[in-house]
């Protein structure tokens, strides 16, 4: 077996993951970084035995808005303790009308509109400058496992996709909508960069698990609502669970 295929996985819960359930807890680790501290202490545990590592992006008690979260600590924690395969779960709303709230998608593309996050690891005191190759942003072997999971667990889960990813916390204007749409957007979240370049500057495996919590700004019936949202993403992290527990026992 290959070095990947052994690592830990780890998962880096988002809004309506913050634990992960059936997961049992071994213990917390908690990491210091040059770039400061994670989002919490690293969760080890065993989910339907298998080994793994958990990590809420928000905080234990979801208080960290998506452009404070310390993007670069938190990956550097999980690679410090050896981590190399990560799937980030993040709620996202939909521009794609075939990707309705409630359904999974994989994303396979990124395009950034974040803007003043600490987004690279190649900043100060460097001996030469690095610029990572990111045409294709996700780890291909991790979400085609991803998508194997799901279709195991007889869940349809979107096999591709373009993750827009926005500074927030406020939603976007459907203008903004209807220009991300033109560029190519099908999805819209807060949390999906830098989180996936970072990872890939430190080389590891990183896949998203997108769950679709709202119709994006301008394309449902009426503002969007946290009720909406939360009602969605319990359904979704249903999903969720399931996909991951068949990748636990696949990998
Ligand atoms: N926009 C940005 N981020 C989000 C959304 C949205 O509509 N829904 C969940 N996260």
């Amino acid at each position: 077996m290959n070095d990947l295929l052994m690592s830990k996985l780890a998962i880096i819960g988002g809004s309506g993951i913050t634990r992960l359930d059936g997961m049992e807890i071994l213990r917390r680790e908690v990491v210091h970084t040059p770039f400061g501290e994670p989002s919490a202490p690293l969760t080890h545990g065993i989910f339907h035995g298998h080994e793994m590592v958990f990590l809420p992006r928000h905080g234990s008690a979801h208080t960290i808005p998506p452009h404070r979260v310390n993007y670069r600590a938190n990956l550097w924690a999980l690679r410090q303790i050896g981590i190399q395969k990560v799937v980030g779960v993040a709620a996202v709303g939909a521009i794609n009308p075939a990707m309705a709230p409630g359904t999974i998608v994989i994303p396979d593309q990124i395009i950034d509109y974040t803007y003043d996050r600490d987004h690279t690891y190649f900043d100060d005191n460097l001996t030469h400058v690095t610029h990572i190759d990111f045409t294709f942003p996700y780890c291909e072997t991790l979400r085609q496992q991803l998508l194997a999971s799901a279709s195991s667990a007889n869940l349809e889960a979107g096999a591709g996709g373009t993750y827009g990813a926005t500074q927030g916390p406020r939603l976007e204007t459907s203008m903004e909508i209807n220009r991300m749409e033109k560029d190519g957007c099908d999805l819209v979240g807060m949390t999906g960069m830098p989180e996936a370049s970072l990872a890939r500057e430190l080389d590891m495996c990183y896949a998203c698990c997108a769950v679709v919590a709202n119709w994006a700004a301008g394309r449902g019936d009426g503002p969007i609502t946290m009720r909406e949202i939360e009602e969605h993403l319990t359904v979704g992290m249903k999903k969720v669970y399931k996909i991951l527990l068949k990748l636990f026992i696949s990998t």
